[in-house]
């Protein structure tokens, strides 16, 4: 694609970005692996460990944008209390068989053992690999996420990412989820960047679909073989990991 011109030492001028200046990262599910307490709640939960975790997820999103989207985001909960309420919601619905049972204090330990789980998630197993790589040729990293900064700063130093960012952002202070654009334009005050020149990164087929719409070129990470989102728009890429990041970027410097 690229020309020889001996015009092309303007190289302050970039006016087509071929290669993103920043990589922003959503984190869970992208970097935290929110399926990894399906295991806990097996434990816990003989027989309805997946099906827990998976409505636990579900319902956690879908609250996001319930609170996001209704009477002018009166109802906002920092993502913590909307996971701790999902988790509620899914045991009620799936391990307690009564229609309109109330939770009883039996299962408050399980509650805290599930929700101390969600604080230190895994970490999928190439991500430290690439943020280095990211990092080391001087491509500024972050996240971008639901998460308020409390969790999300846990998450990274329980899952050693530690000094491989340069941000992390959370949607907390504004009060507006993902994927409101609010949310996303998060990401060009933390850079100084505009959305067009940095690649945005999930596994959520959602997630990197509204980051498409608002801007951003995108990598959707489809770790699970899934169809992406029937909408009409696709994703700048797709991959399958997280090392599919590296495919943005040229292998050997000029
Ligand atoms: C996040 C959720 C959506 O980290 O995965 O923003």
């Amino acid at each position: 694609m690229s020309k020889t011109s001996p015009a092309s030492a303007d190289k302050s001028r970039a006016p087509r970005l071929e290669v993103p200046r920043a990589v922003l990262f959503d984190a869970y599910g992208t970097l935290f692996d929110v399926y990894s307490v399906g295991l806990l709640a097996e434990q816990l939960f003989p027989g309805h460990g997946q099906a827990l975790s998976v409505l636990w997820r579900d319902k956690q999103i879908e609250y996001t944008r319930l609170v996001t989207t209704s009477n002018h985001g009166a109802h906002y909960q920092p993502f913590w209390e909307l996971t701790r309420a999902a988790l509620v919601y899914a045991i009620k619905r799936i391990v307690v068989p009564a229609p309109s049972s109330t939770l009883s204090t039996a299962f408050d330990s399980q509650i805290e053992r599930l929700m101390n789980q969600y604080r230190h998630l895994s970490a999928f197993p190439e991500n430290r690999q690439v943020l280095t790589e990211l990092k080391a040729r001087g491509i500024p990293t972050g996240i971008l996420s639901n998460g308020d900064a409390a969790m999300l700063n846990l998450a990274v130093k329980s899952a050693g990412l530690d000094g491989l960012l340069d941000h992390v952002i959370s949607v907390d202070p504004i009060r507006k989820y993902k994927t409101h654009p609010d949310a996303y334009a998060l990401g060009e005050q933390a850079t100084g960047l505009a959305a067009r020149q940095m690649l945005f990164v999930s596994s959520n087929a959602w997630d990197a679909l509204a980051a498409t719409w608002y801007g951003y070129r995108t990598l959707w990470v489809n770790r699970y073989q899934l169809p992406f989102e029937e909408l009409g728009t696709q994703p700048t890429r797709s991959g399958s990991n997280l090392r599919d990041v590296l495919s943005f970027f040229p292998t050997s410097s000029p």
